[in-house]
């Protein structure tokens, strides 16, 4: 059975004494001191603190210790399996982490002038041109935060195309799949489009029959994940975007399962006009728990007059901010975008090349149907949709019966596999799969980490009464632990 640290730790706040400090070499003491009182001397009187912030006061070692408890608490990719479909958590190479934090970069201030940051400008500016090449886009622009913020951003722009064109008072709907991520209908909203629902059918792929009935006029776009969210390719891509143009809408590409598809096709070349990228899944930079991410957005050539500004230009001899775009939608973002998280995307992208990608998106797809096969001969875990056709990068199972026979439920099953120091699956999303599990292995486990996962189900699954006995044991273990 799985063990990890628990320390009764405090918040960072509740530690240390007035006057506790971390030992500094003087002389650097004294540089500090002045850097900071020659910075202070430039700024308005008025805009200084009169009060000094609270902050906590502690010694070196005591701030080490903190977080190196915090830190055995926690579970990442470094320690284990992390299945948690949809979210790529794929192994961040340390090679990327070490060139983020190179001081030659880290050091860099958004303010400074174009001529003094002409390395990261390079940097930026080559990311966004791969970009376009890997999405099959005219222009990149890399500054939305998360992919919830491109969508975000990929709806204004659908706007700020049809007002462009004279019949924004018509285009009021945005149509989205029922197996989409929340946050595309969240983003389409929040851009002040009517939201509309199409059903999957049996594949569990868009129904054409409901795509063409839920298409009007008023149609503005399509906001479509493609492999969609239960890791089914939506083999009808090209119709579904003759359907959603003939009516005058553009179609939006949820980037989030890219990593299965990277260097085999492209959003572009199936016909999106609008696609986003999340770096922080597809291209190895830390994530989970809530961030940090980055969203790039590419678009076709119709629609670059709309990204945000500044763009990053090169004019033969160096690079340049353009704010000169009359058609931009503004800003999206603060500065250049989350640049910390694009440097590793860069340097996950340059030390792969085209062929280490195209492996990548080929073993993360193997590693998914292996999964897929290993886990479908387990009692109680069903495969809801396009039974017998293999998956793209995840697969989901519907856990439906072994809730009904035994009152064990996805969450519980979840819940279980941290005991056995794996990280639970996604559950209960997509919404039309019952008691769902989405499993995404990514490229990034071997075959012998597979075997373990799918033989750990296996044992517990095989007993489904057993299961649902140690489940309830379990369950009021940490209810006592919780009561003492
Ligand atoms: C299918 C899908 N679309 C969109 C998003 C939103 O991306 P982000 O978390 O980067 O905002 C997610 C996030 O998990 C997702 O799984």
């Amino acid at each position: 059975m799985f063990k990890q640290a628990y320390w009764n730790e405090p918040v960072i706040f509740q530690l240390g004494r007035k006057g506790r400090k971390g030992h500094i070499v003087p002389k650097v003491e004294e540089e500090i001191r002045q850097t900071i009182g020659n910075a202070l001397a430039d700024l308005p009187k008025e805009m200084l603190r009169q009060t000094l912030p609270e902050l906590p006061e502690l010694s070196e070692v005591e701030v080490v210790r903190h977080y190196m408890r915090l830190s055995q608490m926690n579970y990442g990719v470094d320690l284990g399996f992390y299945p948690l479909g949809s979210c790529t958590m794929k192994y961040n190479p340390k090679l990327n982490e070490f060139l983020a934090n190179m001081a030659s970069l880290t050091a860099l201030h958004p303010y400074q002038d174009e001529s003094t940051v002409q390395g990261i400008l390079k940097i930026l500016y080559t990311l966004a041109k791969w970009l376009g090449e890997i999405t099959g886009t005219h222009e990149v622009c890399l500054q939305p935060a998360a992919g919830a913020q491109g969508e975000f951003l990929g709806a204004l722009i659908m706007r700020a195309h049809h007002k462009f064109n004279g019949n924004i008072q018509k285009k009021t709907e945005l149509i989205v799949p029922d197996s989409a991520h929340g946050t595309n209908p969240a983003s389409g909203t929040m851009a002040g489009f009517k939201i509309v629902v199409v059903p999957s059918n049996q594949e569990g792929c868009v129904d054409l029959e409901a795509l063409k009935s839920a298409v009007s006029e008023h149609t503005a776009g399509l906001m479509l994940t493609n492999p969609n969210t239960l890791g089914v390719f939506e083999k009808d891509i090209e119709e579904i975007a003759d359907i959603v143009h003939e009516a005058g809408g553009l179609l939006y590409y949820d980037g989030a399962n890219l990593n299965a598809i990277l260097g085999k096709v492209r959003p572009g070349d199936m016909g999106f006009d609008i696609v986003h990228i999340n770096i922080h899944k597809t291209f190895g930079t830390p994530h989970g728990g809530g961030g940090p991410g980055a969203g790039p957005v590419g678009v076709s050539k119709e629609l670059e007059k709309y990204l945000p500004v500044p763009r990053i230009v090169f004019d033969g001899k160096r690079y340049y901010l353009d704010h000169n775009k009359p058609q931009s939608i503004g800003k999206i973002r603060g500065f250049y975008g989350n640049v910390a998280v694009l440097l590793r995307a860069y340097a996950y992208i340059l030390s792969l090349g085209a062929e280490g990608l195209e492996e990548a998106a080929e073993v993360s797809v193997l590693n998914a149907n292996y999964l897929l096969k290993k886990l479908s001969s387990i009692r109680g875990f069903e495969l809801p949709f396009a039974k017998g056709r293999p998956r793209k990068h995840e697969c989901v199972f519907s856990l439906k019966k072994l809730y009904r026979e035994t009152g064990v439920r996805a969450l519980n099953v979840a819940k279980r596999m941290l005991d056995y120091g794996v990280h639970a699956p996604t559950t209960y999303f997509p919404q039309i799969v019952e008691e769902a599990l989405m499993i995404e292995p990514t490229e990034s486990f071997e075959k012998e980490e597979l075997d373990r996962f799918a033989d750990m189900n296996e044992v517990k699954a095989s007993h489904p009464k057993t299961m649902a006995l140690s489940w309830r044991m379990h369950q009021k273990k940490s209810t006592r632990k919780h009561k003492q």
